[in-house]
């Protein structure tokens, strides 16, 4: 190579190392191997040299200008990375920030007070080593009713005023499809119960889970919804007796109502699927409406220890595992603890009233 095309070469090579951008790589490129750059005049003046000069002369740049196209493809590829890279650093999101005032002020939005005190119910049983299950909403008959030991003609049946759907296939898990059982009409599930024999069927003791979400019972007024929510419960572990259950209980009520001293009473009640079966119920003065003080009682959830019939339905042997099962209403306990009194006001979606009783997004839920 002439000393003229190596020093030519040697300045190309500085300049797209210096190029930071790629409109300024793209200038560059122009100018050098566009169509009146200056690789490609030398290129198209090679037409005016003598036959030989032309040929050797011609040779090495087209050995240069493939070069110097690869170089300037290399240099691209690294702008784009570098290009990438300061994007990516330019817009990291700190979410260790705070807010900013804009969203805490007047146009922030709000958590829903149902989905707030499943927060609070979630924490509370959290720190006691449950974790949360889920279920489906369409749920089968068997699950809902038969394997929580309802049999056909059960007054439950009724008493639950169910959302049966058209017949269909529901979808199975390859557990249940060994099962022989047949699983029955599809409905809108009445209780979070049906996920207990979900649990107990895909899960192996010993276990503690919740199991929050929507339930369906054709009833409406001040007091019912025909959705509500509630929350499920289930402890099967070895030696669990009724004391755990009322300890539990107790514990988390306390705790959710925020009354240390909270007084809680244990009544003996029906469920199929529970025996013994309890209500419980909580300290409630009548006069003011003040929960933890007072001469009255309110009931809050449903309770009992595991049916031996529900623990064999499941492939169980009641004589190892124990346990019991609880269930409370979700708009109830919110409902109580910020002194609503119209449960269809929970799903009107009025902007005032969810400012007014939402909870803030950005504040700690417990
Ligand atoms: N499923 C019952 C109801 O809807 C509540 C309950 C759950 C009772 C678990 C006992 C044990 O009323």
């Amino acid at each position: 190579m002439s000393n003229d095309l190596e020093f030519f070469r040697h300045e190309v090579l500085s300049a797209l190392a210096e190029v930071t951008n790629i409109r300024a790589w793209d200038t560059l490129r122009i100018n050098i191997l566009g169509k009146s750059g200056k690789l490609t005049a030398r290129l198209k003046a090679l037409g005016g040299l003598a036959p030989d000069v032309r040929k050797e002369q011609g040779k090495a740049l087209n050995l240069l200008r493939d070069e110097l196209t690869h170089c300037f493809e290399a240099r691209k590829r690294v702008l784009e990375k570098l290009a990438i890279e300061a994007r990516l650093q330019a817009e990291r999101v700190d979410v260790s920030l705070p807010p900013p005032p804009c969203l805490v002020g007047e146009l922030s939005g709000t958590i829903h007070p149902i989905n707030r005190t499943t927060e609070e119910i979630s924490v509370i049983f959290g720190a006691m080593g449950f974790s949360v299950a889920e279920g489906p909403d369409i749920e089968t008959d068997w699950h809902n009713f038969s394997a929580l030991n309802t049999p056909d003609h059960h007054p439950a049946r009724t008493d639950h005023d169910t959302f049966y759907l058209p017949q269909q296939t529901p979808a199975r898990s390859t557990s249940e499809q060994n099962n022989t059982h047949s699983l029955g009409m599809c409905l809108l599930r009445t209780q979070t119960s049906g996920v207990q024999i979900r649990t107990l069927l895909s899960q192996e003791p010993p276990l503690r889970i919740i199991a929050p979400g929507r339930v369906y019972r054709a009833d409406h007024d001040a007091t019912h919804s025909p959705m509500f929510h509630q929350c499920e419960g289930l402890v099967i572990e070895q030696g669990i007796t009724l004391s755990h259950l009322k300890g539990c209980l107790t514990d988390f009520l306390r705790a959710f109502f925020d009354r240390p001293n909270l007084p809680v009473r244990f009544r003996s009640s029906y469920f199929p699927f529970t025996e013994p079966s309890l209500e419980v119920d909580i300290g409630w003065s009548r006069k003011t409406g003040e929960i933890g003080k007072g001469e009255g009682w309110l009931e809050v959830l449903g309770a009992g220890m595991v049916h031996v019939r529900v623990l064999a339905n499941c492939g169980l042997d009641p004589r190892v595992w124990q346990g019991f099962a609880f269930g409370m209403g979700i708009e109830r306990l919110t409902m109580l603890k910020n002194g609503i009194s119209d449960v269809r006001s929970f799903y009107e979606n009025d902007i005032r009233w969810l400012r007014h009783y939402g909870a803030n997004p950005f504040e700690a839920v417990l």
